[in-house]
């Protein structure tokens, strides 16, 4: 296993049961209908994972984008949400082909963390050519360098707690430990940024970004940012 595509085209235990998978897509689903303003609005999913509740969201806008790396994570978002005519699936390349100036609303959450800085920054200039003037970029779950994994490890179990898998939680964190996924945070690891850092980031892509009151999903420690074209 190279990196992090790799692993997440894998049969990982990143969710340690289908409960927890469950209400984590369910979660991020309903945080991202939080930011569409509009029913007709077009949404894009930048590296989406298996995105379960994404027709929750479809549902909220008018055409939703599911954007994936990992071809087989891709194939199962085409068979998954054929049906649903407001549902297009793409790769990351696909994007640069897509329409300028088109996006009302990207989100790209839990993401960051595994790109390299260069590759955040090649992702930012896709995306701000692809937002219209007035969209707007959600970027959630950007880890802080003075975090640790003991908070990865308190958010998890006291998501576990509130939805009834903390013994499920137990056995996935052992499992964890003695993954991939483990072997990857050591050799690759994770992209940190401070507050200030990834504002000046997006303000270099020439983005204006704030830092939102609450994180998306579950982890309280992690940041998200709305960014919004500077002009
Ligand atoms: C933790 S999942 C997040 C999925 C989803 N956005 C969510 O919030 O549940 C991480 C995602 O990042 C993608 N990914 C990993 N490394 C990447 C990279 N270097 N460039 C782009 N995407 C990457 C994976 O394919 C996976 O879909």
């Amino acid at each position: 296993m190279d990196d992090w595509i790799d692993y997440y085209d894998s049969t990982h235990t990143i969710y340690v049961s289908k409960l927890h998978r469950d209400v984590h897509f369910e979660e991020i689903a309903r945080d991202i209908v939080g930011y569409i303003s509009s029913p007709d609005a077009t949404v894009l999913d930048y590296a989406c994972g298996e995105a379960l509740s994404a027709a929750q969201v479809a549902d909220a806008c008018g055409k939703l984008i599911l954007a994936e790396p990992a071809p087989g994570v891709r194939g199962r978002l085409i068979a998954r949400f054929a049906p649903n005519t407001k549902i297009r699936v793409r790769s990351l390349d696909d994007l640069r082909k897509m329409e300028e100036n088109s996006v009302d609303l990207a989100v790209m959450n839990s993401v960051a963390q595994y790109m390299t800085p260069a590759e955040l920054d090649t992702a930012f200039a896709v995306i701000g050519k692809l937002l219209k003037p007035s969209g707007k970029l959600v970027l959630g779950d950007i880890l802080q360098p003075d975090v640790g994994m003991a908070k990865d490890v308190a958010a998890l179990l006291r998501f576990a707690a509130s939805h009834g898998f903390i013994k499920d939680a137990l056995w996935g964190l052992a499992r964890t430990a003695m993954s991939d996924y483990r072997q990857l945070r050591a050799k690759i690891g994770l992209q940190r940024y401070s507050e200030a850092e990834m504002i000046a980031k997006l303000k270099a892509a020439g983005l204006t970004a704030t830092r939102a009151p609450r994180n998306i999903g579950h982890n309280p420690w992690r940041m998200t940012f709305v960014a919004r074209h500077a002009f």
